[in-house]
């Protein structure tokens, strides 16, 4: 596909771990990528790569909870690489805490990027979509949305984007669009490298603590999700919509 045809993708959270990883797997299937991040200025690493791959990129900042700002960073997409048609909402935080030691801040922050912000993007995003009879729309679940001690906040969050993937399902497919989630379970990142610090847990044995949990007893990369992304915006994959795929080396976690 050549660069004034490509179709344009946009990943949100992009500038590490899985939503990185998901930028360079999709300018590697021939989309042009927009690659959003709080910082513009943290984007440009990933952007760097697709680039040095041979891919076309932009870098993008932009606060997805924010209205102003969602829809501002999928103009300039619009107007800088072209009408998006893939979405992929990555963008998240972490505020781990008891219940009852859960700040009101903590709730919120964590609200504002998973759910507002996968709102206000797709919300933006979704008229490029209709115009063109196609799109596909990936919302990033976790296997916390079954539970997970010391995560009411993001818990909620991450069940609450299944809800959200499922109705954008019954309402765009019509169009030719589609909406799936993907609910990771250990993937080795930067997020969950700063939840081993926090508790006090050496990394590569958190690691490894992990991993013997996990039924193909190995933990995540960011790749393993950067794949699956890649199937549910493929052209075959129009058949598959409203799912929520658990990519956690197991049935659970
Ligand atoms: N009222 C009063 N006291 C209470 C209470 C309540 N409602 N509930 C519990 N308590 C008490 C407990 O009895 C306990 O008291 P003791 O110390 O006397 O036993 C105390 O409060 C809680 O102590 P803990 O040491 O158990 O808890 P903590 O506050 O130190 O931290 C934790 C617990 C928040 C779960 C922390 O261990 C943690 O953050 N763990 C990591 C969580 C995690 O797995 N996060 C996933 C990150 S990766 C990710 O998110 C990616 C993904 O998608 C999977």
């Amino acid at each position: 596909m050549s660069e004034s045809t490509a179709r344009v993708a946009i990943v949100t959270g992009a500038a590490r771990g899985i939503g990185a990883a998901t930028a360079l797997r999709l300018a590697q299937d021939g989309f042009a990528v927009a690659v959003l991040d709080l910082k513009e200025d943290d984007a440009r690493g990933t952007v760097e790569a697709i680039e040095a791959a041979g891919g076309r990129a932009l870098a993008v900042g932009a606060d997805v909870g924010d209205a102003e700002q969602a829809q501002a960073a999928v103009d300039r997409v619009a107007a800088e690489l072209g009408p998006p048609v893939v979405l992929v909402n990555n963008a998240g935080v972490t505020r781990d805490n008891m219940l009852f030691k859960m700040s009101d801040a903590d709730w919120d922050i964590v609200m504002h990027v998973h759910l507002r912000g996968s709102f206000l993007m797709t919300r933006a995003a979704q008229k490029h979509m209709i115009d063109a009879k196609w799109g596909r729309i990936v919302n990033l679940s976790s296997t916390s949305a079954l539970g997970n001690r010391g995560q009411a906040n993001y818990a909620t969050a991450k069940a609450g984007l299944q809800g959200f993937t499922k109705t954008l399902a019954i309402e765009l497919g019509k169009f030719g669009v589609t909406a799936n989630a993907i609910a990771p379970g250990f993937i080795q990142t930067e997020m969950t490298k700063a939840t081993a610090e926090r508790i006090g847990e050496d990394w590569e044995s958190y690691v490894q603590k992990r991993a013997a949990a996990i039924p193909v007893a190995r933990a995540g990369v960011p790749e393993d999700i950067a794949h699956t992304v890649s199937f549910f915006v493929s052209e075959g994959a129009g058949f598959v919509s409203g799912q929520v795929v658990y990519v956690a080396g197991g049935p659970k976690n």
